[in-house]
């Protein structure tokens, strides 16, 4: 079990992988857009890897075979042990991952709803299958049985894949992912801030702090 964060800000990925609950990280093209709109790519990822450690996910653009393994080369290079290529889940992205496979390098397929999906990109050879909870749920799909069912299948023909559960909108999507069985939820930086706070939490420690600030003064 491991929790990745799913970001591309270096300072936001520093500081959170300080809490020692992180093992890794997701990125995509929108969140490098809407993060690092005017960054060099390979600018963001390298600082990413700086300021974090484990596996750090990074996708393709290109759409054809050729450009894909010409594209996942450069990401690969980076840094082999830790760049893992983000696949779009599609014929040429099965292709792809076979290939990248069989040379050794770590691929995530990505944008997937569905368990056939994933079951397809696991037999590919897959290191991780990213199910999408929002976008499932998004089309008016409970996302539950997808990541049940996967993780199910997963276990009983003893594939290795690691699901990631991403695009979580709530803390309770998280709940919900590690509850059906994901082995790795990618939380955005504002969700796993809020899985820390409770209010009772806080309503607690002031108390106990205030007692300890009037400890011994008579009432
Ligand atoms: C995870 O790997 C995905 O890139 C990400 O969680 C997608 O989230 P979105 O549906 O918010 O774009």
């Amino acid at each position: 079990m491991a929790i990745f964060i799913d970001s591309s800000d270096p300072k936001e990925i520093k500081e959170l992988f300080g809490w020692g609950v992180l093992s890794g990280v997701t990125t995509n093209p929108l969140i490098i857009s809407k993060e690092q709109p005017d960054a060099q790519l390979d600018a963001v990822v390298k600082e990413v890897l700086a300021a974090s450690w484990g596996d750090v996910s990074v996708e393709l653009t290109t759409e054809t075979e050729k450009e894909m393994i010409e594209e996942a080369a450069i990401y690969h290079s980076w840094d082999p042990k830790r760049i893992c290529i983000k696949v779009p889940m599609s014929e040429h992205g099965l292709r792809v991952v076979h290939q990248l496979t069989q040379k050794g390098v770590k691929t995530n397929v990505t944008c997937l709803m569905a368990m056939n999906q994933a079951y397809l990109a696991a037999l590919a050879g897959a290191t991780y299958v990213s199910i999408f909870s929002g976008r499932v749920r998004d089309m008016g799909y409970n996302v539950f049985p997808v990541i049940e069912s996967t993780r199910k299948i997963l276990d009983r023909e003893g594939l290795g894949a690691k699901i990631i559960v991403g695009s979580m909108r709530h803390m309770m999507d998280v709940n919900e992912a590690l509850e059906a069985g994901a082995h790795c939820p990618t939380i955005t930086p504002p969700i796993l801030r809020k899985m820390v706070w409770n209010p009772r939490t806080i309503e607690t420690i002031n108390e106990f702090n205030t007692a300890w600030a009037n400890r011994g003064k008579k009432k």
